[in-house]
């Protein structure tokens, strides 16, 4: 059955724009951009990235958005964390929580960390004891659940396997990535199976890439089994630098229009999420690419 409220986490400020081509992204802009997303009634945002500036030049300014940002009480401001560097200027830069991000394919991770998943679990394991000492929760992602831009369809067995060792390391929810958005209900469902026969159904989150249009329909399957969390980005934002062909994550207003016909609570305002949509695409010199701007026009 589904689940009665959602938690929706916003990733527009960090998957949304660490893909941005051509000149970078005003630091002034990415903190406007976060302040109307809380604005909006949104608990939970990706605010950056502490990852090398050589891979991802686009989250370079990290510490900056992290520091000129004006903190909304009750809004949880994170960001991703590769490894102890990227902990620790993190910490520095006050964030409420942090992210590790692994794989369930051996190509991926090497393209996107540039060590194995055994590595990339060893290399986890300080930054979670770190984080832990300075009371800080580390989430967990697993990316290619899916599918692999280079290793083609993943089994659902592995995708359990990265999941469980992260929880099992202390990730306090394990966010499930389609990272290129290849697919589809069924196979959503399956891979949910097998995970959640490993790590409580409460602490996994759907983080669904829409390249193929199917994001939606995913994520009605995966909150019938029970899935609770859910990843978007405002305006459908992103891709992965590592992930060629990837498309945004969903857009966080179309997963609001599906939640709101289902009668699922998420205590955020879609017309202020469309509005944020509207105009971060118009400042990146884009069409808005969500089903409801389509919809509904730019106001
Ligand atoms: P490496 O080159 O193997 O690391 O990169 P290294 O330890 O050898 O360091 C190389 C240089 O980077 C050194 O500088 C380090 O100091 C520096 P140098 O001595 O050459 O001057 N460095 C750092 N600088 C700042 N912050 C740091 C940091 N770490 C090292 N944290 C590393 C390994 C993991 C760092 C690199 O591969 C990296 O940063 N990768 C990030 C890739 C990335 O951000 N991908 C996108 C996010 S994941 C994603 O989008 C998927 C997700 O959305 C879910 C889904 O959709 O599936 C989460
Ligand atoms: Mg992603």
């Amino acid at each position: 059955s589904l689940p009665q409220r959602v938690r929706l986490f916003e990733m527009a400020p960090r998957d949304g724009l660490q893909n941005e081509p051509g000149s970078m992204v005003p630091t002034a802009t990415k903190i406007d951009l976060i302040h109307r997303l809380a604005n909006a009634g949104i608990r939970h945002i990706e605010a950056a990235s502490f990852v090398s500036p050589k891979w991802v030049p686009q989250m370079g300014d990290a510490t900056d958005v992290m520091h000129g940002i004006t903190r909304t009480p009750g809004v949880v401001y994170s960001a991703l964390t590769p490894n102890l560097k990227g902990l620790e200027n993190a910490l520095a830069a006050g964030v409420d929580e942090v992210a590790v991000f692994g794989a369930a394919s051996e190509a991926f991770s090497q393209k996107n960390i540039n060590c194995s998943i055994a590595e990339s679990l060893e290399r986890f394991k300080p930054v979670l004891k770190r984080a832990r000492d300075a009371n800080v929760r580390v989430r967990g992602y697993v990316s290619c659940v899916l599918g692999c831009p280079y290793e083609g369809d993943i089994p659902p067995e592995k995708v359990a396997q990265v999941a469980k060792a992260l929880y099992d390391m202390g990730c306090y929810e394990i966010s499930l990535g389609d990272t290129i958005g290849v697919g589809t209900p069924l196979a959503a469902k399956r891979m949910i199976e097998a995970v959640s026969g490993q790590v409580p159904i409460d602490r996994l989150a759907a983080h669904f890439h829409d390249t193929y249009g199917m994001a939606i329909a995913n994520l009605y399957a995966v909150m019938q089994e029970g899935v609770s969390v859910i990843d978007a980005a405002t305006g459908g934002l992103g891709g992965c630098p590592y992930a060629k062909g990837a498309s945004g994550n969903v857009a966080t207003e179309d997963v609001l229009y599906l939640l709101e016909g289902l009668g699922i609570e998420t205590g955020i305002d879609l017309q202020a999420v469309l509005d944020t949509g509207n105009w971060i695409t118009q400042a990146l010199g884009r069409k808005p690419t969500s089903k409801v701007a389509l919809a509904r026009g730019a106001r």
